[in-house]
Order: structure tokens, then C-alpha cells, then sequence
């Protein structure tokens, strides 16, 4: 395999401290978009904690013009350059460098360190992007204070930001003009951030819980003021939730978020200045779903969160990624389930979190990509902000609280901010403030960080009706020659009338009367002995899905359904029925694979079982909704050792065919009955109820009549809200009806709303009715771009992760067209194109026929000239 520059591994063990600290950063930018002067004077001074007196800068696609060291002009003899490094050897104790070069922003597809979007200068640095803004020593256990001077054109980019305080700001002649930035925190290089545009801003005093005002500013295009409102909401919400909840304050007079249309990610928590991917930003009810403002609720408070976990205590090296991102993923976890209020709100925000870690993260964990939360290793850091590093890290935080209790999970982070505030840590040092601030031994809990895979965990019970006694006996076993896991497993017992029975566990230290223990499986298996138990009770076990792991458990269907009907953990009520689901799923799948799809059964115990769920009025409808979608087909393909991504497909079509026929008059009713008439709010309980409807119309939908196709356009026509809008399109166009209208009237009304025109190209893309050949016709429509990564992600990843039945079409087309754009991808942009190529992280599962073609298509992909990211990817695909 080719790559530009000959890939090279590192390794966590091989850590040394910088040579060199930097003190103070003064940056002077002379903005242009093909040709920026950037002027960099760092004040350097050798690292006690290091033997060498070598100055390594990082640098990256950036021309040095010239270098002085102490005020002496050095020429090419005192400095070894290559295409990522200037080193300066031997050099004195202290040092002044002064150091010019010359990037060209708008030459930069990669979005990668300072680029232009829309005309507009940004920046992205996170992980490695200041290197290719200007020489320094970038990586993040070097900080410093930073004073930023921004020269621009005054008509093109009236608006300059960057990091901290406005110092300074004039007139230059000539029709630029300046503004001079100070950042009175030392930070690492890669939460350096500029922005250089013509944009407009809400802005509002906040005051601080001390009593402070603060400035908060949203930035965005002109004509996007009316869809900021949500997003200054919720930073207000975040700034009140992390004074409230852990005692954090805002540090800065000013705090600014800017949305840029041209992003790699979701958003960038530079120090003052954080840049949103504008979909995390922008919102009115015409544009945005519900989903869309839960998105930017989580993003704009993650973001916020991180100014303590991540920028005041940051990462001392990149594998310690999970340090700052799995406590922050936590944190925004619990602010949105603290602004939703309710229990049955929290319940249903935990569970869309274990959709997620079974849809993605379990799957890259038994996948070539395997790593642990904190990596020992990498060739493109990149390529590890993961669904393991972040939502396994968060489950990983999760435990500390479940093992500690609130309190002490406070108690936690309060030694933790006190010991390390200003430094840059290692995930050992979150570990040692949880543990010392509780008296607890959790050395064991280590093995969370350093081990990959999902554990299984298996339970068995027996009960002794003399002895009254019921012991749960668990076991774990992770992947090979892994050592046990620290494993917090709740617990509880359900009588036969569905009741939580009062728990008396032995050796136990629970309150009198708990109903729910946290049993502690530390060694490979060990026997918990409940007392008192007067009949079999039914168990009801990984309440709130309490660690990261695969139950194994050999439940009857009649357990099962006494979960589902009454067990007080909503996580485990959804759960059983999901087991009930899975266990048809799989049986209905194999038959098709032997025998086609006629004569399938579905079994009426499963149909009451929904149509009970469905009708329960008592129970949220966000809790309705969630417990009547069925599995992904992505999940049941991880379930299986041989996939059949086909079988799959027609088998939960079935199923949901069936659900549909069946509980055709409780389906209407209940869509009736969820309607949600009035102004547009994006609440909870009004989302619950979008949920519910709109699910409850795909029922309808799978199989539609005249009536059910009525009813859709209906509400396409007549909605209010994006949310109505776009299901009932989605609806049709699964549904196979004639959409074609429809989708030119959505496509006509916002077609200058760049992130609806995502949506519709999305919602086409996913659609088991499009095929791989209507992939390449949408991509050559006028608005389709692969610059754009929103719009590369909305059509290519929505076909390739979202549409298994037709990605894994039986001649291997859709394969070939993978490899086709993550290759042209990947001139363009390494780290999206890096996040296509894994699509194929599981091709080795797959049927034999399928296989081959898949793995053509990687070998395809391996002959050509590549970035370091996608050569990653592919190599550890291909590898045995
Ligand atoms: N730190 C960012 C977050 O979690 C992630 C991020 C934004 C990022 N942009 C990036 C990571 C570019 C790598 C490359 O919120
Ligand atoms: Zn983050």
C-alpha cells in the first residue's frame, strides 16, 4: 500500500515529555484566502522533566519564510525542516522564536487547520491541525497563553474571534482592518480557533451564578438569525446545569458559538470559541426535527461542558482522548436527561444511549478497529474519536456513579478538578481522584480503560423454595486472555404479580427495603445469595443497562413477557421486549435464508404483547415508541455468525408488515391520539408523542392502502413542523408509493436551506427502495457535492450504513461504488473519506458469496496512493 508519507504506529508506552514548554504565543495573521501570513513569537523554555535540549515543531502544508531564534535570523544550517517538522538542535535554556509562514486557506479541502468555508476564514486544530497553521510543538501537554492579532479585508470579514478577550480592535486603512484577541487560560494548541467572516449574531448578558454577566454570542449567516434561538437556550441551560450539578463556572466575560457549513464533526470546544457544525446550530420548527433540536441541546452543552473537562484539565497525550471525551459525553448524557426532568424521560434518554453502543460500538469493538477506551495504539489519531472512546468512555464514567452513588461521583470530581486544574492528565489520574476521594480500591476498574471487546457476562439462577433463598450466579468472559472486569450488575426480583420484591441480599450493605442492588462482579464467577424470597421470583437483571456488556441469560418467553409488562426498570422493560423481538427476528430470518419468505408466522403471544405496549396509556409515549421499533437490522446482523444481510431484511419486513396488519385499528387510534396540534415545541412529552404517531404511521405505511397513503400525504401537506413533514415523506418513500411529488415539493420549498436539502438527500438514500444506480443519479444533481461533508454524509453514509439491503446488492455494485468514492473522497478530505472506508469493518461476517466481492472492493481501494487515515483503516480490514 502507498501513502504519502511512509505510515508509522504510535505507541502510548513510548510517551516522553516535550523537550521544550511553551510559555507565551503571540500569532499575528494576515488573512487572505489563497496566501495567509501567519507571524508566530513563542517564548520557549527547557523541560526539567527532559534530558534534550532539541526543539521539534510540528508542521504540516505550511511554507516557512523565515526563522529567528533569540532576535538572530537562522539559516537553513541551524534547523533540519522536513515535511512535518522543524528541529532545532542543541539550542540554549531559554528561547524567543519568531517564526513566519505562509498556508493557503482556501486551497484546504481537508477542513483541517485554517480553511474556508462559504468565503469565511475557520479553523479546526483538534487533534493535529494547528501544525498546519503554523510551526509548534502540538501536542497537547504543552500549554500556553496565547495573544491572537487577526488582519483581514473589512467588507469581506467585518467579524474577527478568536480564543478569550477582545484587547483591541481598529481600522488598518487601506479597507482592512484589525482585532486583537488575549486568552487569559493557558490552553493546548488544539483548542487555538479563529474565525474570519462576514456573519451576524444573538447575543444576550447571562448572568453567573456568582453574579457575573456574561457575554453569550451565536454566530451565523446572515438569514439564520431566525433559527439561533435553541441553540442560546441551551448554552443558557448548560451554564445553569454545570453551576447546579457540579459546581463549574463559566471562566471567560464572553463565550461564543459560531456554525460553519463545512465541518469534519459535530462541533470544536475551542476555548471561548466553540465551532458548530451548523446542523448543531441552526433550528426553527419549519427546518429542524425533534431529533435536530435534541442533537443541538446535547452538542451546544458537550461542547460547553468540555471548558472544564477537556480545556482546564485537558489530555496529556492523545491516547488519553477518552479522559475529556468519555466524561464529557457523560455530562452532556445527564444534562439532557436532567432537562427532560422525569423519570420516565431519563429512562428513555438511557435507552436510546444502549441503541446506540449496540448499533455501533459493540460492533466496532468485535471489528478490526477493536481498541480499548484508551488506545495503545494508532497510526492516524483521527481515526480514534470512536464510538468507543466516546459513548463506551461515557459508559465507562457511568460506572464510577453507579459503583460511587452521586455523591461520591461529586466528591470524585472535585479532587479531581482540585489536583489537576491547569494540567494536562492521563485517564489513571480520573481514576485515582474517583478512588481516593471515596476510600475505594478500584485498580481493578483499570482494566475498563486498558482492555478491549465487550464482556459477556452470563447469569444463572436457582431458587430453593425450603430455604427461601434465590441465588443469581454470574460469570464473565471477555476476548481472549482478558483479565476480569469490575462489572456493576443492578438487580432486581419481580413477583408474580410483576411487583419489585424488597431485596435481602446476603452480605450486602444496601438500605432496608431497596428494591434495586448493585451487585459487584469483580472475579470470573461469583454466587449472589437474596434472602427472604418467598416464591420464584423473576429476575430482572443490568437495570439501567449498568456496565457496557452482553447479558446472557436463558429467559422463557413467559418471563420475558412478565418484564415486559411490568418490570418498575423501563430500561429492562424495553430490553425483554426487545429479547422477544430478537429470538423471532432470528428464527424468521433463518427460514427465509432456507426457505424463502412464504409461509412465515408470527405468533399472536408477540402480537399482544405490542398491542399492550402500544394501547398503555399509562406509559410515555417516547417509552411506547421505543419499545414498538423492532432491532436494526444492523443489530440482528450482530447476532448472527453467518450474515445474510437479505434474509434479515425480508424476515423484519415481515415482521413489521405483520405488526402493521394486525394492529391496523390501534395503530390509527393511536396516531390519532398523539397528534400535537398548536405551536411547535420541542419538549419531551410533545416529541414522545411525534415519536409514537409517526412510528405508528410507518406501521400503517409498510403495506399501504389507499387510506394509509391518504393519511400520509395528509400530514405531508398539513404539518407544521419539520418532524411531520419529513416522517411523512420518509413513510411514502419507504412505503415504495409514488413519492416523486412530494419529494420536489419538499426539495422546491427549501432550496436554499442547505441542511433540509440534506435531509432530502438522505431520506433517499436510506430508503430500501433506492438502489445503487439511484444513488449515482441523486449525486448528479446540481445541488451534490462531496466538499461539503453534511452532504457527502447525507447521500454516501446514509447509503452505505443505512440501507444494508441494497449496499450489499448480490453483484457487488454498491461495493464497487463504496470504493469508488472513498477513494475520490479521500483526495479531498482524509478523515471523512477515512469514515466511509469503515463501512466495510465487518465484511469477514458475511456470507460467502457477498464476502468475496467486499473484499474485493477493500483490495480495490488498498492498490491506490492513500492518506495515512484511510490506509489505517483499510490495512486493519484486511489484516488476519
Ligand atoms: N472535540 C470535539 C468534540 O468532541 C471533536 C472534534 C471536532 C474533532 N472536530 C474534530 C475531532 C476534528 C477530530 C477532528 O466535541
Ligand atoms: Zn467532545
Amino acid at each position: 500500500m502507498r501513502t504519502d508519507s511512509s505510515p508509522t504506529t504510535i505507541f502510548r508506552k513510548d510517551y516522553t515529555p516535550p523537550a521544550y514548554l511553551v510559555d507565551t504565543v503571540e500569532l499575528g495573521f494576515d488573512l487572505a484566502p489563497a496566501r495567509t501570513i501567519v507571524a508566530n513569537r513563542i517564548v520557549l523554555r527547557q523541560n526539567p522533566a527532559s534530558a534534550s535540549h532539541d526543539i521539534v515543531l510540528h508542521g504540516e502544508e505550511i511554507e516557512l519564510v523565515q526563522v529567528r531564534l533569540n532576535g538572530k535570523l537562522l539559516d537553513a544550517a541551524d534547523y533540519e525542516l522536513t515535511a512535518s517538522s522543524l528541529t532545532i538542535r542543541n539550542a540554549p535554556a531559554e528561547v524567543v522564536l519568531e517564526i513566519e509562514t505562509i498556508c493557503a486557506p482556501v486551497e484546504n479541502t481537508s477542513l483541517s487547520g485554517l480553511y474556508v468555508s462559504n468565503g469565511n476564514f475557520f479553523t479546526q486544530c483538534e487533534a493535529e491541525g494547528f501544525r498546519r497553521i503554523t510551526f509548534f510543538p502540538d501536542r497537547p501537554d504543552v500549554m500556553a497563553k496565547y495573544t491572537v492579532m487577526l488582519r483581514a479585508d473589512k467588507a469581506a470579514y467585518p467579524v474577527l474571534l478568536s480564543n478569550g478577550n477582545l484587547v483591541e480592535e481598529g481600522d488598518l486603512g487601506d479597507g482592512r482592518h484589525y482585532a486583537k484577541w488575549e486568552d487569559p487560560f493557558k490552553k493546548p494548541s488544539y483548542l487555538f480557533a479563529l474565525v474570519a467572516a462576514k456573519l451576524v449574531c444573538q447575543e444576550e448578558t447571562f448572568k453567573l451564578a456568582d453574579g457575573r454577566d456574561v457575554l453569550l454570542q451565536v454566530w451565523v449567516e446572515e438569514g439564520n438569525l431566525d433559527k439561533t434561538d435553541y441553540a442560546m437556550q441551551s448554552l443558557k441551560n448548560s451554564i445553569r446545569w454545570d453551576e447546579e450539578r457540579f459546581n463549574l463556572e463559566l471562566d471567560l466575560d464572553r463565550f461564543m458559538i459560531v456554525a460553519v457549513g463545512d465541518f469534519n464533526m459535530g462541533a470544536m470546544e475551542n476555548k471561548g470559541l466553540n465551532i458548530f457544525n451548523t446542523k448543531f446550530v441552526l433550528a426553527n420548527p419549519r427546518t429542524a426535527t425533534d431529533i435536530d433540536y435534541a442533537g443541538i441541546e446535547a452538542v451546544v452543552g458537550h461542547e460547553y461542558f468540555h471548558n472544564w473537562t477537556g480545556n482546564r484539565v485537558t489530555c496529556r497525550d492523545w491516547f488519553q482522548l477518552s479522559l475529556k471525551e468519555g466524561l464529557t459525553v457523560f455530562r452532556d448524557q445527564e444534562f439532557s436527561a436532567d432537562m427532560i426532568g422525569t423519570d420516565s424521560g431519563r429512562a428513555v434518554t438511557r435507552i436510546d444511549q444502549v441503541r446506540t453502543l449496540r448499533q455501533a460500538q459493540f460492533p466496532e469493538d468485535a471489528g478490526p478497529m477493536s481498541h480499548p477506551v484508551r488506545p495503545d495504539s494508532f497510526v492516524e489519531i483521527n481515526n480514534f474519536y470512536t464510538v468507543t472512546v466516546y459513548e463506551k468512555g461515557a459508559e465507562v464514567v457511568r460506572m464510577y456513579q453507579t459503583l460511587l452513588g452521586r455523591d461520591g461521583f461529586r466528591k470524585g470530581m472535585d479532587l479531581y478538578f482540585e489536583r489537576h486544574d491547569g494540567q494536562a492528565v492521563e485517564c489513571d489520574d480520573f481514576r485515582a481522584a474517583m478512588a481516593d476521594a471515596n476510600g475505594r480500591d478500584l485498580r481493578q476498574f483499570e482494566r475498563w480503560y486498558s482492555q478491549a471487546g465487550t464482556p459477556v457476562v452470563t447469569a444463572r439462577t436457582r431458587y430453593d423454595a425450603v430455604k427461601r433463598n434465590f441465588d443469581i450466579i454470574l460469570s464473565q468472559r471477555g476476548q481472549a486472555d482478558k483479565l476480569p472486569f469490575h462489572i456493576p450488575v443492578a438487580v432486581g426480583l419481580l413477583d408474580a404479580n410483576g411487583k419489585d420484591l424488597p431485596l435481602h441480599l446476603e452480605n450486602g450493605t444496601h438500605a432496608e427495603g431497596a428494591t434495586t442492588v448493585v451487585l459487584e462482579l469483580t472475579e470470573q464467577e461469583q454466587i449472589f445469595r437474596f434472602r427472604q424470597v418467598d416464591e420464584r421470583p423473576t429476575p430482572s437483571i443490568l437495570r439501567d443497562f449498568s456496565a457496557p456488556v452482553i447479558l446472557e441469560y436463558d429467559y422463557t418467553d413467559d418471563e420475558l413477557l412478565h418484564l415486559f409488562s411490568h418490570d418498575s426498570d423501563p430500561v429492562n422493560r424495553w430490553e425483554a421486549g426487545q429479547r422477544l423481538a430478537m429470538e423471532r427476528l432470528l428464527k424468521l430470518t433463518k427460514q427465509v435464508a432456507t426457505g424463502g419468505v412464504a409461509n412465515l408466522k408470527l405468533d399472536s403471544t408477540f402480537i399482544n404483547a405490542m398491542r399492550a405496549v402500544l394501547t398503555d396509556e399509562m406509559l410515555d409515549p417516547a417509552f411506547r415508541e421505543l419499545a414498538l421499533i423492532l432491532p436494526s437490522e444492523t443489530i440482528i446482523a450482530e447476532q448472527m455468525d453467518v450474515v445474510d444481510p437479505h434474509a434479515i431484511h425480508a424476515a423484519r419486513q415481515f415482521m413489521r408488515r405483520t405488526i402493521g396488519a394486525s394492529l391496523k385499528a390501534e395503530l390509527l387510534a393511536q396516531y390519532h391520539a398523539n397528534q400535537t396540534p398548536g405551536e411547535y415545541s420541542p419538549d419531551a412529552l410533545s416529541a414522545g408523542k411525534r415519536a409514537l404517531k409517526n412510528l405508528c404511521l410507518s406501521y400503517l405505511m409498510v403495506a399501504p392502502e389507499l387510506a394509509e397513503l391518504k393519511l400520509a400525504q395528509q400530514q405531508f401537506e398539513n404539518a407544521s413542523n419539520m418532524t411531520d413533514r419529513s416522517a411523512a415523506l420518509v413513510a411514502m418513500i419507504h412505503s415504495g408509493a409514488e413519492a416523486g411529488p412530494y419529494l420536489k415539493a419538499f426539495y422546491d420549498d427549501f432550496d436554499n436551506e442547505a441542511l433540509v436539502i440534506d435531509k432530502w438527500f438522505a431520506m433517499q438514500a436510506a430508503a430500501p427502495t433506492t438502489n445503487v444506480a439511484a444513488v449515482r443519479k441523486l449525486m448528479q444533481h446540481p445541488a451534490f457535492t462531496l466538499k461539503t461533508p453534511n452532504r457527502a454524509r447525507a447521500l454516501i453514509f446514509n447509503f452505505t450504513s443505512a440501507n444494508p439491503s441494497q449496499f450489499h446488492a448480490a453483484d457487488g455494485s454498491a461495493y464497487e461504488f463504496w470504493a469508488e468514492f472513498v477513494i475520490k473522497l479521500d483526495a479531498i478530505n482524509p478523515q471523512v473519506a477515512a469514515r466511509l472506508a469503515r463501512g466495510m469493518d465487518r465484511w469477514r461476517r458475511y456470507v460467502p458469496a457477498l464476502q468475496a466481492k467486499m473484499k474485493l472492493a477493500l483490495e480495490k481501494v488498498a492498490a491506490q496512493k492513500l492518506s495515512n487515515d484511510v490506509a489505517e483503516v483499510i490495512t486493519k480490514a484486511l489484516a488476519n
